[in-house]
């Protein structure tokens, strides 16, 4: 029996195309790859956005095909989120521009591949100063304006540090921090009206974090074996994104959802898989119950 492979969904096809009219996102790392994605599929559904980043050429380039692709309008800020008088001017800006923030995603990540005995202190730092301590910088700048839209935060973290994932020490570290300060914002501020959620990225193919973290004949093969039968799209990352930001999450706060195809959960033992649950019979003799 073939596994069924699940289809890859544009979220233009699932959810009303002005769920957000008249709101602002503002996203830290949305010149590029997935928070791209994720602003591109806000801006579908109504939103203006302003995306932030370090490279101007890159984050300008951006904005305009952004904004020319989607009809909406999109601000480029150049930004490090290490630097919380930058964040300051982007929000700045943004408020001049659009006079409200609504949605806030917590995007600027680094990574690279290194183990703990090769990695320097300033390594180590640099990671968790972008991913950690980026995120409760972006967090602070912005949390007035979303104070009052009562409006929304989603956090991209990973799966990588629910297990020990080899030379991923920084990374794996910074994120559970993240995940951590998206807990204790939900509850703090759910009283004044503002969620704030995690997506945390399963494997997802084409973007700069799988060129960094994989071997390009996929002889790592430790994207084999997703559940849903191939690996991530960043499409899926922006439908889970609607989701959250959109009214049919009203109550979702605190959370952390991975968009991974189910492959945090697969511990295959010692069977094939799929091939096992597809044909029980293939494992016969393994199995004492009747099949
Ligand atoms: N292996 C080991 N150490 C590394 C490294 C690698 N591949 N890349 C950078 N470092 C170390 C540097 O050696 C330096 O430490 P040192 O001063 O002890 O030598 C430290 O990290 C800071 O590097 P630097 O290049 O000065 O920092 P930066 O702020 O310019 O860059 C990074 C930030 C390191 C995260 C860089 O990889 C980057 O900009 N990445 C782009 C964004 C990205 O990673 N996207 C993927 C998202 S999944």
């Amino acid at each position: 029996m073939k596994a069924y492979v699940s289809p890859i969904v544009d979220s233009t096809t699932v959810f009303k195309n002005d769920i957000f009219k008249g709101k602002v996102l503002f996203c830290t790392g949305g010149g590029s790859g997935i928070c791209k994605a994720m602003t591109e599929a806000v801006m579908r559904h109504g939103a203006n956005a302003t995306i932030v980043g370090r490279k101007l050429d890159r984050l300008t380039a951006s904005a305009e095909e952004l904004a020319r692709t989607t009809g909406r309008q999109c601000l480029a800020a150049q930004a490090d989120v290490r630097d919380p008088k930058q964040l300051h001017e982007a929000v700045a800006n943004t408020i001049a521009k659009y006079a409200r923030i609504d949605f806030v995603i917590c995007g600027a990540a680094g990574n690279f591949l290194a183990p703990i005995s090769g990695l320097s202190e300033n390594g180590f730092r640099t990671v968790v100063e972008i991913d950690a301590i980026g995120t409760y910088n972006t967090i602070k700048a912005t949390l007035p304006y979303v104070r009052e839209s009562k409006g929304s935060y989603i956090h991209v973290s990973a799966t990588l540090h629910y297990r020990g994932t080899p030379y991923q020490v920084h990374v794996s570290a910074a994120k559970a921090a993240v995940d951590a300060t998206s807990a204790v914002l939900a509850v703090e501020e759910g009283p004044r009206g503002v969620r704030s959620n995690v997506i945390a990225p399963g494997p997802i193919s084409g973007t700069e974090g799988a060129d960094r973290l994989t071997t390009k004949d996929g002889s790592g093969g430790g994207w084999a074996n997703i559940p849903v039968g191939r690996t991530g799209d960043v499409k899926d990352i922006a439908n889970a994104t609607i989701f959250l930001f959109s009214d049919a999450a009203s109550f979702i706060t605190g959370q952390v959802l991975p968009v991974d195809g189910g492959s945090e959960h697969l511990r295959p033992l010692g069977l094939p898989y799929p091939q096992s649950v597809l044909d029980p019979e293939s494992v016969k003799g393994m199995i004492k119950s009747r099949l």
